[in-house]
């Protein structure tokens, strides 16, 4: 079973208008509400694939019964945590020549007894042969070992961890000891380089990514998935180093295509495909993903196209 954890979702609230107008009266039109929040992407990515997960995480007030509305609307199995403040609300503002303008709400503070309630459901899913999916930013009220914490916990009761975090709450992860570190974890490049405090001026070659990479491995991390935007990707477990150039699509929009990346490689170690297909679906869905409209996931018939067409090296 594959579980995904978003800490803190959002209900994310499109809208158009033909030009943003600071500190004037700007009238909304075409607005849209959709379940926001990376481990919700990542459950939307596998089935899209043909697979299942639950959704687990934090809700409250009427924008947490909004979202978990939409969850269901997705096709998606959702158990979270019913809160006392409000999940968010955060706004996108599309004006008429594309430009985005956000505006993002901090999130509810997480009580302590609502953290237990949390725990104690992961815990109930934390079984051998389940993989469960960590993902995103860390709402008010929870500390940044709260991902450590939930890692040692589920892989002690013997599920297999994937991480998806950056800046202190990876840290903290990472630092977790060989039996309690994320089995899998999916940094971007910044994301990578910031953890090992190298300044990226351009010159980071792929040979120096892929060592820090194997740092990594050398703590106890699994595989390192390591996604570079348009410049594709770098797979590093304890016996190689694989490159995979990104697909040529024509993008929308790249959003949530690390989390597409996410999806499709558990989906892909959940059926037990040899790893070298699990990357080639990697590639194919997060480029798909690329093509879609916002977070939407591409698919199966398109993943499949672009299976046709991935090219995974072994080059260490
Ligand atoms: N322009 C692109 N063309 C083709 N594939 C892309 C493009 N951008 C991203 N991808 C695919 O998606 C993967 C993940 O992208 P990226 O490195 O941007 O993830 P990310 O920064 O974690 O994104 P997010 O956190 O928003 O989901 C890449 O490794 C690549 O396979
Ligand atoms: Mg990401």
């Amino acid at each position: 079973m594959i579980v995904t954890v978003t800490l803190n979702p959002a209900l994310d609230k499109t809208a158009r208008v033909d030009t943003v107008r600071p500190g004037a009266l700007n009238r909304l039109r075409d607005v849209t509400l959709d379940a926001g929040g990376k481990g919700v992407n990542v459950s939307a990515m596998i089935r899209a694939l043909g697979g299942e997960s639950i959704a687990v995480g934090f809700s409250g007030g009427g924008a947490g019964e909004e979202l978990q509305a939409l969850i269901a609307k997705k096709g998606l199995r959702s158990d979270f945590v019913r809160i006392a403040a409000v999940t968010r609300t955060n706004l996108k503002v599309v004006a008429g020549d594309g430009t985005l303008t956000e505006f993002n709400e901090p999130g509810p503070e997480i009580r302590p007894g609502e953290w237990r309630e949390l725990e104690q459901k992961l815990s109930g899913y934390g079984a051998k042969g389940n993989i469960i999916v960590l993902s995103g930013s860390l709402p008010a009220g929870l500390d940044a070992d709260t991902y450590q914490k939930l890692s040692v916990m589920l892989r002690g009761a013997g599920a297999a961890v994937f991480l998806d975090a950056d800046g202190e709450a990876l840290r903290r992860a990472l630092e977790s000891g060989p039996d309690g570190v994320p089995d899998y974890i999916k940094p971007n490049r910044y994301e990578l380089l910031q953890y090992f405090g190298v300044t990226d001026d351009g010159t980071v070659t792929e040979t120096r990514l892929a060592e820090l990479c194997r740092a990594l491995i050398g703590r106890g991390v699994k595989l390192a998935a390591l996604s570079m935007g348009e410049a594709g990707a770098i797979f590093v477990n304890g016996e190689g180093v694989w490159r995979a150039p990104a697909l040529p699509v024509q993008v929308r929009s790249s959003v949530g295509a690390g989390d597409s990346m996410t999806g499709a490689l558990v989906r892909g170690f959940e059926q037990g495909l040899p790893l070298e297909r699990c990357f080639a679906l990697a590639m194919a869905a997060s480029a798909g993903a690329c093509t879609t409209e916002g977070t939407n996931p591409p698919s199966r018939a398109l993943v499949d196209s672009l299976l046709t067409r991935t090219r995974i090296e072994k080059i260490a």
